[in-house]
Protein backbone atom coordinates (compact mmCIF):
# COMPACT_ATOMS: atom_id res chain seq x y z
CA UNK A 1 0.00 0.00 0.00
CA UNK A 2 2.68 2.33 1.13
CA UNK A 3 5.10 1.69 -2.02
CA UNK A 4 2.07 2.02 -4.52
CA UNK A 5 1.52 5.65 -2.90
CA UNK A 6 5.25 6.22 -3.18
CA UNK A 7 5.29 5.31 -6.89
CA UNK A 8 2.01 7.38 -7.38
CA UNK A 9 3.67 10.47 -6.53
CA UNK A 10 7.16 9.89 -8.14
CA UNK A 11 5.73 8.71 -11.41
CA UNK A 12 4.59 12.08 -12.58
CA UNK A 13 8.12 13.61 -11.44
CA UNK A 14 10.05 10.92 -13.34
CA UNK A 15 7.90 11.74 -16.46
CA UNK A 16 8.71 15.51 -16.29
CA UNK A 17 12.41 14.64 -16.03
CA UNK A 18 12.29 12.40 -19.23
CA UNK A 19 10.39 14.88 -21.43
CA UNK A 20 13.13 17.37 -20.50
CA UNK A 21 15.84 14.57 -21.03
CA UNK A 22 14.20 14.09 -24.63
CA UNK A 23 13.99 18.13 -24.82
CA UNK A 24 17.64 18.35 -23.97
CA UNK A 25 18.70 15.31 -26.53
CA UNK A 26 16.05 17.12 -29.15
CA UNK A 27 18.65 20.18 -28.73
CA UNK A 28 21.79 18.61 -28.68
CA UNK A 29 21.39 16.56 -31.88
CA UNK A 30 20.35 19.77 -33.52
CA UNK A 31 23.76 21.11 -32.50
CA UNK A 32 25.19 18.26 -33.87
CA UNK A 33 28.17 18.53 -37.18
CA UNK A 34 25.94 16.86 -39.72
CA UNK A 35 22.58 18.78 -38.62
CA UNK A 36 20.74 21.20 -40.51
CA UNK A 37 21.64 24.44 -38.09
CA UNK A 38 21.53 27.79 -39.44
CA UNK A 39 23.55 29.01 -36.66
CA UNK A 40 26.42 26.61 -38.05
CA UNK A 41 27.33 28.09 -41.00
CA UNK A 42 29.81 26.59 -43.43
CA UNK A 43 30.26 28.55 -46.45
CA UNK A 44 30.05 32.29 -47.21
CA UNK A 45 26.40 31.86 -48.01
CA UNK A 46 25.10 30.88 -45.04
CA UNK A 47 27.66 33.02 -42.94
CA UNK A 48 25.71 35.97 -44.10
CA UNK A 49 22.67 35.73 -42.86
CA UNK A 50 23.85 34.19 -39.87
CA UNK A 51 25.82 37.69 -38.91
CA UNK A 52 22.59 39.22 -39.09
CA UNK A 53 20.50 36.30 -37.01
CA UNK A 54 22.76 37.26 -34.16
CA UNK A 55 22.67 40.83 -33.45
CA UNK A 56 18.61 40.39 -34.61
CA UNK A 57 18.74 38.16 -32.05
CA UNK A 58 20.42 40.62 -29.16
CA UNK A 59 17.98 43.27 -30.14
CA UNK A 60 14.90 41.39 -29.44
CA UNK A 61 16.65 39.96 -26.33
CA UNK A 62 17.39 43.49 -24.97
CA UNK A 63 13.61 44.35 -25.74
CA UNK A 64 12.11 41.48 -24.53
CA UNK A 65 14.36 42.02 -21.19
CA UNK A 66 12.99 45.70 -20.77
CA UNK A 67 9.58 45.09 -21.31
CA UNK A 68 9.17 42.15 -19.35
CA UNK A 69 11.33 43.80 -16.62
CA UNK A 70 9.08 46.58 -17.00
CA UNK A 71 5.75 44.84 -16.53
CA UNK A 72 6.95 43.05 -13.49
CA UNK A 73 8.40 46.20 -12.11
CA UNK A 74 4.69 47.24 -12.49
CA UNK A 75 3.13 44.39 -11.15
CA UNK A 76 4.88 44.58 -8.32
CA UNK A 77 4.78 47.62 -7.67
CA UNK A 78 1.24 49.12 -7.72
CA UNK A 79 -0.31 45.61 -7.12
CA UNK A 80 -3.38 45.47 -4.65
CA UNK A 81 -2.21 46.45 -0.96
CA UNK A 82 -4.32 45.13 2.26
CA UNK A 83 -5.03 48.95 3.18
CA UNK A 84 -5.46 49.61 -0.24
CA UNK A 85 -9.27 51.93 -0.57
CA UNK A 86 -10.63 50.84 -3.77
CA UNK A 87 -10.66 53.70 -5.54
CA UNK A 88 -9.30 53.89 -9.51
CA UNK A 89 -5.79 54.83 -9.18
CA UNK A 90 -5.18 58.64 -10.91
CA UNK A 91 -6.16 58.13 -14.68
CA UNK A 92 -3.69 59.14 -17.12
CA UNK A 93 -4.26 59.98 -21.14
CA UNK A 94 -2.23 61.11 -24.18
CA UNK A 95 1.58 61.40 -23.68
CA UNK A 96 3.34 63.07 -26.76
CA UNK A 97 6.92 63.28 -26.52
CA UNK A 98 6.04 59.69 -25.17
CA UNK A 99 4.32 58.41 -28.03
CA UNK A 100 6.77 59.83 -30.56
CA UNK A 101 10.11 58.48 -28.76
CA UNK A 102 8.58 54.54 -28.25
CA UNK A 103 7.16 54.94 -32.30
CA UNK A 104 10.90 56.21 -33.56
CA UNK A 105 12.87 54.19 -32.22
CA UNK A 106 11.18 50.84 -33.24
CA UNK A 107 11.15 52.51 -36.79
CA UNK A 108 14.71 53.19 -36.47
CA UNK A 109 15.38 50.43 -35.34
CA UNK A 110 13.55 48.26 -37.88
CA UNK A 111 15.04 50.54 -40.91
CA UNK A 112 18.18 49.64 -39.36
CA UNK A 113 17.90 46.03 -40.28
CA UNK A 114 16.27 46.53 -43.45
CA UNK A 115 19.36 47.95 -45.20
CA UNK A 116 21.95 44.61 -44.15
CA UNK A 117 18.75 42.43 -44.94
CA UNK A 118 17.65 43.95 -48.43
CA UNK A 119 21.42 43.31 -48.66
CA UNK A 120 21.81 40.21 -48.01
CA UNK A 121 18.65 39.08 -50.28
CA UNK A 122 20.58 40.35 -53.16
CA UNK A 123 23.82 38.80 -52.28
CA UNK A 124 21.94 35.49 -52.03
CA UNK A 125 20.06 35.69 -55.51
CA UNK A 126 22.21 38.17 -57.71
CA UNK A 127 25.00 36.62 -59.95
CA UNK A 128 28.88 36.13 -57.82
CA UNK A 129 31.50 38.66 -58.32
CA UNK A 130 33.83 35.19 -58.93
CA UNK A 131 33.62 32.20 -61.36
CA UNK A 132 30.63 30.33 -60.69
CA UNK A 133 28.88 26.70 -61.30
CA UNK A 134 25.05 26.47 -62.47
CA UNK A 135 22.99 24.13 -61.09
CA UNK A 136 19.39 23.92 -62.06
CA UNK A 137 17.40 22.77 -59.02
CA UNK A 138 13.94 21.10 -59.96
CA UNK A 139 10.77 20.73 -57.71
CA UNK A 140 9.06 17.85 -58.07
CA UNK A 141 6.63 15.78 -56.11
CA UNK A 142 8.20 14.11 -53.83
CA UNK A 143 12.01 14.80 -54.69
CA UNK A 144 14.64 17.67 -55.45
CA UNK A 145 16.27 17.18 -59.21
CA UNK A 146 19.71 18.68 -59.96
CA UNK A 147 20.60 19.21 -63.45
CA UNK A 148 24.49 20.91 -64.79
CA UNK A 149 23.72 22.48 -67.69
CA UNK A 150 28.12 22.68 -68.00
CA UNK A 151 28.56 18.90 -68.61
CA UNK A 152 25.02 17.64 -68.86
CA UNK A 153 24.34 15.67 -66.12
CA UNK A 154 21.03 14.85 -64.23
CA UNK A 155 20.84 13.54 -60.64
CA UNK A 156 18.20 13.22 -57.64
CA UNK A 157 18.81 13.68 -54.28
CA UNK A 158 21.99 14.47 -53.58
CA UNK A 159 23.63 17.91 -55.46
CA UNK A 160 27.46 17.22 -55.78
CA UNK A 161 29.67 20.58 -55.54
CA UNK A 162 33.08 21.37 -56.05
CA UNK A 163 34.37 23.51 -52.28
CA UNK A 164 35.30 27.28 -52.28
CA UNK A 165 33.15 27.23 -55.85
CA UNK A 166 30.01 29.84 -55.88
CA UNK A 167 27.48 27.80 -57.01
CA UNK A 168 24.63 29.45 -58.40
CA UNK A 169 21.38 27.39 -58.82
CA UNK A 170 18.44 28.47 -61.15
CA UNK A 171 15.26 26.69 -59.41
CA UNK A 172 11.63 26.11 -60.45
CA UNK A 173 9.60 23.51 -59.56
CA UNK A 174 8.18 20.54 -62.27
CA UNK A 175 6.54 22.22 -65.45
CA UNK A 176 2.41 21.48 -64.56
CA UNK A 177 1.85 21.23 -67.71
CA UNK A 178 3.73 18.08 -68.38
CA UNK A 179 1.72 16.82 -65.10
CA UNK A 180 -1.22 18.43 -63.80
CA UNK A 181 -0.19 17.17 -60.03
CA UNK A 182 3.01 18.64 -60.18
CA UNK A 183 1.75 22.00 -60.18
CA UNK A 184 3.07 23.44 -56.21
CA UNK A 185 5.44 25.47 -54.66
CA UNK A 186 8.63 23.93 -52.98
CA UNK A 187 11.41 25.42 -51.20
CA UNK A 188 14.81 24.24 -50.99
CA UNK A 189 17.01 24.79 -48.00
CA UNK A 190 20.56 23.88 -46.91
CA UNK A 191 20.63 25.22 -43.78
CA UNK A 192 24.76 25.42 -43.34
CA UNK A 193 25.56 26.49 -46.93
CA UNK A 194 22.98 29.07 -48.30
CA UNK A 195 19.44 30.79 -47.57
CA UNK A 196 16.06 29.36 -48.03
CA UNK A 197 14.71 29.62 -51.55
CA UNK A 198 10.97 28.96 -53.12
CA UNK A 199 10.80 26.86 -56.63
CA UNK A 200 7.58 28.07 -57.97
CA UNK A 201 6.13 26.61 -61.41
CA UNK A 202 6.74 28.78 -64.50
CA UNK A 203 9.22 30.61 -62.71
CA UNK A 204 12.80 31.10 -62.26
CA UNK A 205 14.60 31.75 -58.68
CA UNK A 206 17.93 32.15 -57.79
CA UNK A 207 20.34 31.04 -55.32
CA UNK A 208 23.73 31.41 -54.19
CA UNK A 209 25.73 28.68 -52.34
CA UNK A 210 29.36 27.38 -51.06
CA UNK A 211 30.82 25.29 -49.15
CA UNK A 212 34.50 26.29 -47.26
CA UNK A 213 35.08 22.30 -46.29
CA UNK A 214 34.33 18.98 -48.15
CA UNK A 215 31.43 17.06 -46.46
CA UNK A 216 27.84 16.35 -46.29
CA UNK A 217 25.25 18.89 -45.94
CA UNK A 218 21.84 18.05 -45.14
CA UNK A 219 18.24 19.95 -46.09
CA UNK A 220 14.84 19.40 -46.80
CA UNK A 221 11.83 20.55 -48.43
CA UNK A 222 10.81 23.40 -46.36
CA UNK A 223 7.39 24.10 -48.27
CA UNK A 224 4.47 22.40 -47.80
CA UNK A 225 4.18 20.25 -50.65
CA UNK A 226 1.09 17.42 -50.32
CA UNK A 227 1.12 13.95 -48.86
CA UNK A 228 4.76 13.37 -48.56
CA UNK A 229 6.53 17.06 -47.92
CA UNK A 230 8.17 15.77 -45.14
CA UNK A 231 9.90 13.14 -47.05
CA UNK A 232 11.36 15.85 -49.52
CA UNK A 233 15.16 15.98 -48.30
CA UNK A 234 18.14 17.38 -49.84
CA UNK A 235 21.84 15.98 -49.62
CA UNK A 236 24.42 18.61 -50.90
CA UNK A 237 28.01 16.52 -50.69
CA UNK A 238 30.70 19.25 -51.30
CA UNK A 239 34.25 17.74 -52.87
CA UNK A 240 37.56 19.01 -53.61
CA UNK A 241 38.43 19.94 -57.28
CA UNK A 242 39.59 16.76 -58.12
CA UNK A 243 37.27 14.72 -56.56
CA UNK A 244 34.61 16.95 -58.02
CA UNK A 245 36.19 15.82 -61.79
CA UNK A 246 36.25 11.88 -60.90
CA UNK A 247 32.83 12.40 -60.30
CA UNK A 248 31.66 14.55 -63.78
CA UNK A 249 34.07 12.16 -65.45
CA UNK A 250 31.91 9.30 -63.63
CA UNK A 251 28.23 10.94 -64.50
CA UNK A 252 29.49 12.02 -68.28
CA UNK A 253 30.12 8.08 -68.88
CA UNK A 254 27.04 6.26 -70.45
CA UNK A 255 25.84 3.32 -68.41
CA UNK A 256 27.20 0.35 -68.96
CA UNK A 257 24.90 -2.28 -70.72
CA UNK A 258 25.41 -6.31 -69.07
CA UNK A 259 26.55 -9.08 -70.66
CA UNK A 260 23.84 -11.07 -72.44
CA UNK A 261 22.59 -14.00 -70.57
CA UNK A 262 23.00 -12.44 -66.96
CA UNK A 263 20.55 -11.85 -64.21
CA UNK A 264 21.32 -7.85 -64.47
CA UNK A 265 20.83 -8.13 -68.82
CA UNK A 266 17.40 -9.66 -67.70
CA UNK A 267 16.61 -6.80 -65.58
CA UNK A 268 17.61 -4.71 -68.32
CA UNK A 269 15.12 -6.02 -70.18
CA UNK A 270 12.02 -5.76 -67.60
CA UNK A 271 13.23 -1.88 -67.23
CA UNK A 272 12.32 -1.28 -70.36
CA UNK A 273 9.54 -3.60 -71.03
CA UNK A 274 6.68 -4.93 -68.25
CA UNK A 275 4.62 -6.55 -70.60
CA UNK A 276 0.89 -4.64 -70.07
CA UNK A 277 2.40 -3.16 -67.13
CA UNK A 278 3.97 0.08 -67.08
CA UNK A 279 8.07 -0.42 -67.67
CA UNK A 280 10.28 1.44 -65.56
CA UNK A 281 12.05 3.47 -69.02
CA UNK A 282 8.38 5.09 -69.10
CA UNK A 283 9.26 7.36 -66.16
CA UNK A 284 13.06 6.76 -65.43
CA UNK A 285 16.43 7.41 -67.89
CA UNK A 286 19.38 5.17 -68.11
CA UNK A 287 21.00 6.95 -70.19
CA UNK A 288 23.51 4.10 -72.59
CA UNK A 289 23.98 6.42 -75.42
CA UNK A 290 22.39 9.53 -77.87
CA UNK A 291 20.54 12.45 -76.00
CA UNK A 292 20.64 12.61 -72.36
CA UNK A 293 16.45 13.93 -71.89
CA UNK A 294 15.40 14.33 -68.40
CA UNK A 295 12.31 12.10 -67.05
CA UNK A 296 9.39 12.03 -64.84
CA UNK A 297 11.30 10.08 -62.33
CA UNK A 298 15.24 10.19 -60.98
CA UNK A 299 17.51 9.75 -63.76
CA UNK A 300 18.99 6.04 -62.46
CA UNK A 301 21.88 6.32 -65.03
CA UNK A 302 24.99 6.27 -61.70
CA UNK A 303 21.99 5.08 -59.32
CA UNK A 304 24.73 3.51 -57.23
CA UNK A 305 26.80 6.61 -57.14
CA UNK A 306 24.54 8.01 -54.41
CA UNK A 307 23.85 7.21 -51.26
CA UNK A 308 20.03 7.92 -50.49
CA UNK A 309 17.08 7.55 -52.31
CA UNK A 310 12.89 8.01 -52.30
CA UNK A 311 13.76 11.72 -51.81
CA UNK A 312 16.92 11.08 -49.70
CA UNK A 313 14.88 9.27 -47.07
CA UNK A 314 16.12 5.47 -47.23
CA UNK A 315 19.70 4.19 -47.66
CA UNK A 316 20.23 2.84 -50.99
CA UNK A 317 21.27 -0.66 -50.48
CA UNK A 318 20.08 -3.86 -52.17
CA UNK A 319 17.13 -4.41 -49.22
CA UNK A 320 15.90 -0.97 -49.59
CA UNK A 321 15.66 -1.34 -53.21
CA UNK A 322 13.79 -4.78 -53.28
CA UNK A 323 11.02 -2.99 -51.06
CA UNK A 324 10.40 0.03 -52.87
CA UNK A 325 9.79 -2.41 -55.93
CA UNK A 326 7.73 -4.43 -54.25
CA UNK A 327 5.95 -2.01 -52.18
CA UNK A 328 6.96 1.75 -52.70
CA UNK A 329 3.88 2.88 -50.79
CA UNK A 330 5.17 0.98 -48.02
CA UNK A 331 8.52 2.78 -47.56
CA UNK A 332 6.87 6.45 -49.07
CA UNK A 333 3.40 7.85 -48.87
CA UNK A 334 3.13 8.67 -52.67
CA UNK A 335 -0.42 7.17 -53.64
CA UNK A 336 0.68 7.07 -57.11
CA UNK A 337 -3.05 5.11 -57.56
CA UNK A 338 -5.12 7.82 -56.39
CA UNK A 339 -2.87 10.92 -58.18
CA UNK A 340 -0.69 9.87 -60.41
CA UNK A 341 2.59 10.88 -58.36
CA UNK A 342 5.30 8.70 -57.05
CA UNK A 343 6.50 5.42 -57.42
CA UNK A 344 3.08 3.25 -58.69
CA UNK A 345 3.05 -0.39 -57.38
CA UNK A 346 4.29 -2.57 -60.74
CA UNK A 347 3.30 -6.06 -59.20
CA UNK A 348 6.72 -7.53 -60.02
CA UNK A 349 6.94 -11.09 -59.10
CA UNK A 350 9.73 -12.04 -56.48
CA UNK A 351 11.82 -13.17 -59.81
CA UNK A 352 11.46 -9.98 -61.38
CA UNK A 353 12.62 -7.76 -58.35
CA UNK A 354 15.65 -10.16 -58.45
CA UNK A 355 16.84 -9.18 -61.92
CA UNK A 356 15.59 -5.65 -61.56
CA UNK A 357 17.95 -5.31 -58.36
CA UNK A 358 20.44 -7.14 -59.94
CA UNK A 359 20.55 -4.24 -62.60
CA UNK A 360 19.94 -1.73 -60.56
CA UNK A 361 22.57 -2.23 -58.34
CA UNK A 362 25.31 -2.81 -61.47
CA UNK A 363 24.42 1.40 -62.30
CA UNK A 364 27.34 2.37 -60.42
CU1 LIG B 1 8.39 19.81 -51.67
CU2 LIG B 1 7.54 20.37 -49.52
Amino acid sequence: MRDRTVSRQTSPRRSRSSVLLLGLAVLLAACGDAQQNALDPAGPYAQGPHDLIIPVAIIALVVFILVQGLIIYSVVKFRTRADDDGSLPKQVHGNTRLEIVWTVIPALILAGIAVPTVQGIFEQMNEPDDEFMVVEVIGHRWWFEFYYPDHDIYTANEMIIPVDTPVRLEMTAADPARSPNQGVIHSFWIPRLAGKQDLVPGQTTFLNMQADEPGRYIGQCAEYCGLSHANMRARVVAMTDGDFQTWVDEQTTPADVPEEGTLEADGRELYHDLGDRMACASCHQVWEDGARNPNTGPDLTHLMSREEFAGAIHDLDEENLRQWLRDPNSMKAMQYEVNGLGMPNLDLTEDEIDALVAYLLALG
